[in-house]
């Protein structure tokens, strides 16, 4: 535990990506606040983080005794002012400049000066968020990837003002959860982003264009390509409302053509069909195993 360099962790946000880094980082020995102000969406990350660390044991990967004690160094509140007492502050809220800075302005003032805040954006870019706190210096980004305790990566963001003994630091710790970390530069979509929307979005317009079925063109990724999944099944995975908002903040940084919104995707979302985490998508996610809903209606 004394050799973690942020033992007190808190995430900001139980939906999936904030579920996801919670699990790990308990795992990792750290003692995590939850903070979510949404009681329901709360404990929907807290079912997330058992079933997770459930499958886990089940394959061999977690010892039981390794999974109570993780479990048992989580805590959640609805209280930001008791996250805030953590080493490190991990955002992981809805992906929306104005809703994140305002989180930042709340946390720089709750927080101790010594906490360093990192944000899990996946398309903003991090000085944005930084420039509203007193502590530039110890602001950076942690990106992590989903399913966070299956992905072995997490892209480290630091701006022109983040210390580089922070970024040190914040290196050392995704090595402590047992991931490899990257550095990126603070640009929009960091490196995986601006390499995996574009193709995500080039699936939704092929599908769009009648090039083939969502069954098919998955299957044709999976075994013509390496992919692990294919794209229809990774768009659910990460989840539609997410996709659409980084393929947005992607287009307002480039404005490549490539990267508007295909309508279909407006379309889901709009309809609720978010994906895996609300039960249908490209998908039905109800049904064992899922179902390609190869027509909209
Ligand atoms: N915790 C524990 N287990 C989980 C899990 C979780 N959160 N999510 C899924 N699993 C389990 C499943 O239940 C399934 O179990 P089963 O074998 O008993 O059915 C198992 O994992 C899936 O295992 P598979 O044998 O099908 O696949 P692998 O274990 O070999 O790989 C994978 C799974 C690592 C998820 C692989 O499919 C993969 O790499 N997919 C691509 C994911 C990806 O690209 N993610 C990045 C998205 S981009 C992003 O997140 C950035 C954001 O900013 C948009």
């Amino acid at each position: 535990m004394s050799n973690l360099p942020f033992p007190r962790i808190a995430v900001i946000g139980a939906g999936q990506m904030g579920a996801g880094i919670a699990q790990v980082c308990a795992t990792a020995g750290c003692h995590v606040t939850v903070r979510d102000v949404d009681a329901e969406q709360a404990a929907k990350g807290k079912r997330a983080i058992e079933a997770s660390t459930a499958k886990l044991v089940e394959k061999g990967k977690l010892t039981a005794g390794d999974r109570d004690a993780a479990l048992a160094r989580i805590s959640f509140t609805d209280a930001l002012g008791a996250a805030a007492q953590a080493d490190l502050v991990i955002e992981a809220i809805v992906e929306d400049l104005e809703a994140k800075r305002a989180l930042w302005r709340e946390l720089d003032e709750l927080a101790p000066p010594s906490s360093v805040f990192a944000t899990n954006t996946s398309s903003l870019k991090v000085s944005d968020q930084a420039e509203v706190t007193d502590r530039p210096d110890r602001f950076l980004g942690l990106h992590f990837f989903n399913p966070v305790p299956l992905m072995g990566l997490v892209e480290v963001v630091s701006t022109a003002a983040t210390d580089p003994g922070i970024v040190a630091s914040a290196t050392n710790f995704v090595r402590t959860l047992g991931k490899e970390p990257v550095l990126a530069r603070d640009t929009a979509g960091f490196i995986v982003n601006v390499l995996l929307i574009p193709y995500l979005l080039d699936a939704i317009r092929l599908l769009e264009r009648g090039g083939g079925t969502i069954a098919d063109i998955d299957a044709a990724m999976k075994l013509g390509a390496g992919y692990p999944m294919g794209p229809f099944t990774l768009l659910d995975t990460v989840g539609l409302d997410t996709v659409l908002r980084t393929t947005r903040a992607l287009f307002a940084e480039f404005g490549e053509p490539r990267l508007q919104a295909p309508a279909m995707l407006e379309r889901l979302v709009v309809a609720g069909r978010l994906g895996r985490k609300s039960g249908k998508g490209f998908y039905d996610w109800t049904v064992v195993p899922p179902v390609a809903v190869e027509r909209e209606k």
